[in-house]
């Protein structure tokens, strides 16, 4: 078989696999990918020459050029010889390039293209061997994403996703300088922010227009548009952040202020500016508004505290201590929309607590099957048993992570039953046994469908389907993803 029909099979093959789909397997095939007709569908011959050709003759740190292996006759990937003394190509080698290049790319589908996934490392999701080596370290290398902007059909950087999607999960690659935003109905990252760096918690404007990041390197709020994803404002808070909340309604953004003693920065989503410092006892990790607006709620690791904040006259309302260091929370609501119980995640405690809102006091701890917990260990996360939790939209499920299970939970509400439990991903290092990946994070679609789960050590994001509990696929996003928030575009018009 000639090499370039064998390779052209392999990627036919395996393409998917490797890039797109999990290491465990799965009964369906790749989702086809649905929402096609508001993508383009044609490679760009102007992108390409201006932006695509500079990264074969770019010296990279660490990295020999594609050009000086990628120009003899049997690379299917071949790049034409310069002439000499010449350092671009001609109109017509360029051409040339491009129709190489062009069919190791399937366009509008990063995930299938060979020319992707076969110079990006392994760990990140490419391909097991490359003789040109890991040329891209993660999904979020600068050039990467050029590449994957290209193949994407849209124009480098611009970062505006094309269709118009009816939600968008967004998830903050906290190592990085990113946060990526996912299209749930096609499980592509269909957006990237750059330029946040240390992104911590991410919320939305109520018309969608804007896009709140903190950021822990700047101690600030980042104002992104989302159409662009251009930063249109930083507004200095009064200390490190951490996580924030954007109440119901969209009028206020309160970021928890990790650093110091514990505060709440309030602000003003109108004026974009900072109202009020409120402080609270410990320094506070995690913040949350409660489904009917009326109280926020902190979490202290260092303070083992909630402390709930009544927004009407923006005064701390009562407080909680528990035994250990309090870490994520959801709310599950009465009939009446107001709030009922809270569960809250603990430090050392494989589980989580439940509190009677109208008591302000813990009723009971649920704790996962302990036969399951194998992780943790070798991730050094132990001390963080159980992280992510979130109530589903239509107040029937609750899913909780539980990093030394590697799985996701799904309790019935409200009986708080055990109904099934997904397996996550395991991690493969190369010099050592299978490892976790270290759930972060859950959000959920509107309708309730969906289940995104952030695996902050493989550099991914699971979907899950809520019915069957299965995992669908596992979708590359960038280094150490942690904070997940859906945004609802099918209210805003
Ligand atoms: C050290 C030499 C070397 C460098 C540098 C190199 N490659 Fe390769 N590449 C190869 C060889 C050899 C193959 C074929 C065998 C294999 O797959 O390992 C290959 C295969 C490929 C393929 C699969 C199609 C084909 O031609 O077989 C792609 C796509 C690819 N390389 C992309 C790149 C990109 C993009 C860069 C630069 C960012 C790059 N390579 C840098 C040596 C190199």
């Amino acid at each position: 078989m000639g090499k370039i029909l064998e390779r052209a099979l392999f990627a036919i093959a395996f393409a998917p696999i490797v890039f797109a789909i999990p290491a465990w397997s799965q009964d369906e095939g790749p989702q086809k990918p649905a929402g096609e007709k508001g993508r383009a569908q044609r490679l760009d011959f102007d992108i390409f020459k201006s932006s695509i050709q500079p990264i074969f003759l770019k010296k990279r740190l660490g990295h020999a050029r594609c050009y000086g292996c990628h120009t003899g006759a049997n690379r299917a990937f071949h790049l034409e010889t310069l002439a000499p003394g010449s350092t671009d190509w001609t109109e017509e080698q360029s051409r040339k390039n491009f129709q190489s290049v062009s069919q190791l790319v399937v366009p509008g589908h990063p995930e299938l293209s060979l020319f992707l996934h076969h110079p990006l490392a392994a760990e990140a999701g490419g391909d097991a061997f490359h003789s040109g080596g890991r040329q891209f370290a993660s999904y979020d290398d600068a050039d990467f994403v050029t590449l994957v902007d290209w193949v994407r059909g849209g124009a480098p950087h611009s970062n505006s996703p094309s269709a118009t999607p009816s939600a968008l999960v967004y998830v903050t690659n906290s190592a990085g300088n990113t946060v990526d935003a996912i299209d749930p109905s096609t499980n592509q990252v269909v957006q990237i922010i750059h330029d946040v760096e240390l992104p911590h918690g991410v919320g939305f404007s109520a018309d969608g227009a804007r896009v709140y990041i903190s950021s822990e390197a700047d101690d600030v709020l980042d104002v992104v548009d989302r159409e662009s994803t251009k930063i249109v404002k930083k507004i200095k808070l009064s200390g490190r952040p951490n996580n924030l909340a954007v109440t119901n309604d969209g009028s206020r953004v309160l970021v928890g202020i990790r650093s110091g003693d514990g505060a709440v920065d309030i602000i003003d989503a109108a004026s974009l500016s900072i109202t009020k410092t409120l402080p609270v006892h410990g320094s506070v990790h995690n913040v949350f508004v409660t489904p009917d607006d009326r109280y926020a709620v902190t979490g202290s690791i260092e303070a083992q505290m909630a402390t709930v904040i009544d927004l009407r006259g923006e005064q701390v309302a009562w407080e909680i201590k528990f035994d250990h260091g309090v870490r994520p929370m959801t709310f599950e609501t009465n009939p009446d929309g107001s709030t009922k119980r809270m569960f809250v995640q603990l430090s050392d405690v494989n589980g989580f607590a439940v509190v009677d809102f109208a008591k302000h006091a813990e009723v009971a701890r649920i704790l996962f099957p302990t036969d399951q917990a194998r992780f943790g260990k070798a991730e050094q996360r132990e001390r963080t048993p159980s992280h992510g939790i979130r109530v589903s939209p239509d107040g029937r499920a609750l899913w909780v992570n539980s990093t030394l299970s590697n799985a996701t939970y799904k309790y019935s509400l409200p009986e708080l039953k055990l109904v099934g439990v997904c397996e996550l991903l395991l991690v493969h290092p190369s010099n050592g046994p299978a490892t976790g990946a270290v759930p972060d994070w859950i959000a959920i679609t509107p309708d309730s469908s969906r289940v995104y789960v952030s695996n902050s050590g493989a550099r991914s994001v699971t979907v899950i389907d809520a019915a069957t509990m299965k995992p669908i696929v596992n979708i590359p996003v960038g280094e150490v993803p942690k904070r997940l928030n859906t945004l609802d575009l099918s209210k805003i018009k």
